[in-house]
């Protein structure tokens, strides 16, 4: 059967590291207010000269390196980002230039933190559908050039980084066995950045005094609507395969916040904790990073063996949600 698989994983994380104990010394904030109610000690920040860009290239290229492919044989880039370089052209255009994938057609995608499920997705229907043979599918951010530094709510949540995988035509029972994607566009105002697309243009006197370009967002309202969206999303990737949490190895949640991570675990009876990969207290929230940057770790620290069943399950702005299942 053709199947499309994870053939190789990479990520790349600025070298600045932000503390909790740094943010004290920035808002009315403490170490203990952040670890108990989001789970975060700290996120790496991009340094100057640094972009979206800068993040997704070395992903990319160390996702190339373990996949053993190289760029020019790459039909399809799909970036997942809520924070491109520019409005246009895209950052995957600018990633294609920079590692030379020069037979590929490229498009950045906004689905928020749901960028990389979505991303997956379509590369999967690619493939399966014979149109596309490899496909490099990216979620990078540089969130901390849209994070307010003086809004206690939001700042304390968010990192920058990037992570990509190769994804390649397959035959046999592993690869990616299924992919679902939601949208909830009644809650597209309750996390958002209202500020610089053309509502309210970045030149805009209103965008500058009320600090339009900076996230908003309703916390509690998230973290509602996440757990149950991220429930939903994951048994429909189990009910879609006849299997259930029982046959999860490894569940892969995007990384928002520890009590989110933990009710969507409890929900779905996945609690040991080998089953679930956390990694939010070194990065906070990547957005669409999160996921691949995860599942590069747990790829690399030999946590997804042969045969494992491995749920990726993802939520975020808009709202978006949606899971994948693997069998590695
Ligand atoms: N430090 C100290 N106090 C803070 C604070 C901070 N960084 N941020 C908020 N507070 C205060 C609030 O002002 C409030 O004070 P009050 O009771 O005097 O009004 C109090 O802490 C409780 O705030 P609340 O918003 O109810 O806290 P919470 O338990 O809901 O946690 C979030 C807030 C943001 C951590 C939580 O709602 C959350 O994680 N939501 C989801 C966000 C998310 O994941 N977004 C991305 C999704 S992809």
């Amino acid at each position: 059967m053709l199947r499309s698989k994870i053939t190789g994983t990479g990520s790349a994380l600025p070298e600045k590291i932000l503390t909790n104990s740094d943010l004290e010394r920035m808002v009315d904030t403490s170490d203990e207010w952040i670890t108990t109610r989001t789970g975060i000690k700290q996120r790496r920040i991009a340094a100057e000269g640094q972009f979206t860009s800068t993040f997704a290239v070395e992903a990319s290229r160390s996702a190339l390196a373990m996949a053993g492919v190289k760029a020019e044989e790459l039909d399809l880039i799909i970036l997942g980002t809520v924070t491109p370089d520019f409005p246009f052209p895209s950052t995957a255009c600018i990633v294609q230039h920079e590692i030379g994938a020069v037979n590929a057609a490229a498009f950045d995608l906004s689905a928020a933190c749901s960028g990389f499920i979505y991303g997956l997705s379509i590369a999967d229907k690619y493939i399966r559908c014979g149109d596309a043979k490899k496909v490099l599918v990216i979620g990078a951010e540089v969130l901390s050039r849209v994070v307010d530094w003086t809004d206690r709510n939001t700042c304390i949540l968010f990192g920058d980084g990037s992570g990509a995988a190769v994804v390649e035509a397959s035959q046999g029972d592993c690869g990616i066995l299924s992919t679902h994607i939601f949208s909830n566009g009644s809650y597209w105002d309750t996390l958002y950045q209202p500020g610089c697309g053309n509502r309210n243009p970045a030149t805009s006197e209103q965008t500058i005094a009320e600090r339009l370009f900076y996230i908003k967002m309703e916390g509690n309202d998230v973290f509602k609507h996440a757990v149950r969206a991220m429930e939903e999303a994951a048994c429909t990737a189990l009910s879609a395969n006849g299997m259930t949490p029982a046959d999860v190895s490894l569940l892969i949640p995007h990384q928002a916040n520890r009590r989110i991570i933990d009710a969507t675990a409890k929900r779905l009876g996945i609690t040991e904790e080998d089953r679930v990969v956390i990694n939010l207290h070194n990065y906070g929230n990547t957005s669409s990073a999160s996921i691949p940057i995860s599942l590069d770790e747990a790829n690399r620290s030999g946590r997804m063996k042969t045969g494992d069943i491995v749920l990726l399950d993802a939520f975020g702005g808009g709202f978006t949600y949606g899971s994948a299942l693997i069998r590695c």
